[in-house]
């Protein structure tokens, strides 16, 4: 579901997600170590925030570390947990300002205790807000999304809470992370990776895809604007005819 904005002369996506990726060649092409890319890219994302709410993006979903970062050196992984810890602390006073609701998906075993403490007062102190919906997917990953779906209707079923008939396309999407979300209407990925990495493969179904080759710590207001003329020229077809 789109939202016209006269000053564009565009209409903007309801559901705006970002795969923000390209923050080490960000870094390494101007000599510097991995984290300081992650460092501009936080700003970004900070920045972002309050342009898309202007310009009026209802959802912004972004993918900030997925279960297989993990992989990434201990060093690399302790500065993005550092750099985490400090933005879901900063974000609140942001999220106040600005009205904005956020919430956290992802898997939250695996992360450290202070940062589940930060994602529950993040997430309870923003709960009330009516602007812009945050999500920030931590410890994301879309496949363990669906198997964690799959493990807690199993336990309903096995105390009669659902019956097997009840298993349909909705009640699927009322066990994801992303029960209170609309699916996106448009993907954003950077650095020229063409790939969606885990992220949400049950809700991209019919999104529009948009591949920039723009490193995710020079991406701006500009290329917000040009993902969207683009996806203005799209046809969602969902399936049925042109014209209908
Ligand atoms: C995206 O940038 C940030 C995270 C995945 C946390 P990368 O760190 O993946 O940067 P590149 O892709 O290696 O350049
Ligand atoms: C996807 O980026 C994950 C996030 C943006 C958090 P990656 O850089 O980890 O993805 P791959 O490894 O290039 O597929
Ligand atoms: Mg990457």
């Amino acid at each position: 579901m789109d939202n016209f904005n006269k000053e564009l002369g565009l209409n903007i996506p309801q559901h705006v997600a970002i795969i923000l990726d390209g923050n080490g060649r960000w870094a390494k092409k101007k000599h510097m170590p991995r984290t300081y890319g992650h460092v501009q890219g936080s700003k970004v994302v900070e920045d972002m925030l309050t342009v898309v709410d202007d310009i009026g993006v209802k959802y912004l979903t972004i993918y900030a570390f997925s279960t297989e970062n993990w992989k990434r050196s201990p060093d690399e992984v302790s500065t993005l947990m550092k750099i985490l810890r400090t933005y879901l602390k900063d974000c609140i006073k942001k999220c106040m300002k600005n009205n904005v609701k956020c919430r956290v998906i992802g898997e939250s075993t695996g992360l450290s205790d202070d940062i589940v403490e930060r994602i529950f007062n993040l997430e309870e102190s923003t709960k009330n807000n009516t602007g812009l919906n945050f999500t920030i997917a931590i410890n994301y990953g879309g496949r363990d999304e669906i198997v964690r779906a799959v493990k807690k209707i199993a336990a309903d079923l096995q105390c009669n809470k659902i019956l097997p008939d009840n298993i349909n396309e909705q009640l699927i999407h009322s066990y994801l992370d992303t029960n209170e979300l609309p699916d996106p209407d448009l993907l954003i990925r950077t650095s020229g990776e063409e790939r969606l990495s885990n992220f949400m493969p049950w809700q991209l179904a019919y999104t529009e895809f948009y591949f920039t080759p723009v490193l995710w710590p020079d991406f701006n207001t500009e290329e917000l604007i040009k993902a969207f003329e683009k996806y203005n020229k799209r046809e969602r077809r969902f399936g049925g005819v042109k014209g209908d």
